[in-house]
């Protein structure tokens, strides 16, 4: 059996890194790239540069066998053409739609009757009590399309513009915590151990393993991201989000593919997720979740000092994005790994604070 020809849609840090686990499983991959996106152009040999399209998809999609996702950007109307004309999709076009659409996923959970935040959508009328939480219903990452909404001024530039967005009840948050999930196209699941997210103005900063939440609360939260695996019939590796309030786990939401918390297992797990979510979707066998040393992650953000002058901590490893600094932008982490979970957000931290600028 030859494997088959895999295609990312995107070209950012998470293709990158799918781009370095694929060299190691000498699967053939190619990456197709909004014009102006920086990552991999450049660092791999088989990236197209094209606006995302039926006709580029088509084009793209005609020199692989399967389709999978580093964004949630794509047209879905384009992705479920190209399933209908018998694209093999990873993850499917139902379920990229549900994921790129914050009020979708809210159906589903609660299709699920999972636990989630009380939430409206925003018109012109709504009532709802603030202080809230406003969420960009599409098209929001990283922090971008969340905003706390402390007077009802505030709402007045959201309903007229352009994008449709959401209230949600603002939670009196204590942790976060992130479940991802491996699937394979004949239906198993399996999960990595949860990790604790830190968000600082609702951007990821740090991940954590051990997550410090207590042994049931972690296996709700697997229970509960592979039900929604399961629902979704999903094949690669998908990410839930949780907050955990006062001992109780809410489900915040779904992120269709690779995602910032799993970053560590390249080094903190038997296997990374980049490299099981290639497996999953080629069909080959999965690797083990387990994480094998206490770790901490941290995105760097904004501007870098040269790489000539930055001298590595013990036991940390650094990953460049080759993005261009600006504020609050990821272009790069950190993983430490160590005996314990606090050294190894030191390390992690000794190592960002002299890689970063601070200005
Ligand atoms: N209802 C809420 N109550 C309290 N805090 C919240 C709430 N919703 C979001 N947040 C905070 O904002 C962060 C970002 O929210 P969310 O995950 O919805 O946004 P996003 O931009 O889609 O995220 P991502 O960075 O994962 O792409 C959360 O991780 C959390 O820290
Ligand atoms: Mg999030």
């Amino acid at each position: 059996m030859t494997t088959p020809r895999i295609g990312v849609i995107g070209g950012g840090q998470l293709a990158r890194m799918l781009f370095g686990a694929a060299l190691d499983l000498d699967l053939a991959i190619s990456f197709l790239v909004r014009p102006g996106d920086e990552g991999i152009v450049g660092q791999a040999a088989n990236v197209t540069v094209d606006e995302l399209n039926l006709a580029s998809l088509e084009r793209f999609a005609s020199q692989v066998d399967i389709l999978t996702f580093e964004h949630e950007l794509t047209p879905v109307d384009a992705l479920k053409e190209l399933e209908q004309r018998g694209i093999c999709l990873r993850p499917s076009a139902d379920t990229m739609a549900i994921a790129a659409n914050k009020l979708a996923q809210r159906e589903l959970f609660q299709r699920l009757k999972l636990p989630i935040p009380r939430f409206v959508k925003l018109n012109a009328d709504t009532v709802f009590e603030l202080p809230c939480i406003a969420k960009a219903i599409a098209g929001g990452y990283d922090g971008r399309g969340v905003r706390w909404i402390n007077e009802p001024a505030e709402l007045d530039t959201l309903v007229v513009s352009d994008t449709p967005w959401l209230l949600e009840e603002l939670l009196e948050v204590d942790t976060e915590i992130a479940v991802l999930t491996v699937s394979t196209p004949e239906g198993d699941i399996t999960t990595y151990p949860p990790v604790r997210t830190i968000q600082r103005d609702g951007i990821c900063v740090e991940v954590q393993w051990p997550s410090g939440a207590t042994d049931e609360l972690e296996g709700r939260a697997r229970a509960i991201a592979t039900a929604i695996a399961r629902e979704l019939a999903y094949v690669g590796v998908l990410a839930v989000e949780f907050f955990v309030v006062a001992g109780k786990l809410y489900v915040n939401e779904i992120a269709p593919r690779v995602h910032n918390s799993g970053h560590m297992t390249i080094e903190a797990a038997s296997t990374s997720q980049f490299e099981n979510h290639l497996r999953a979707i080629a069909g080959l066998p999965l690797g083990p979740t387990n994480f094998t040393t206490p770790a901490t992650m941290v995105n760097l953000l904004g501007k870098l000092g040269p790489l000539e002058a930055y001298e590595p901590p013990p036991n940390t490893r650094l990953h460049l994005y080759g993005k261009e600094g600006r504020p609050e932008r990821k272009v790069g982490h950190v993983t430490a790994t160590a005996a314990t979970v606090a050294e190894a957000a030191q390390l992690a931290h000794r190592a960002r604070d002299k890689i970063c600028i601070h200005e």
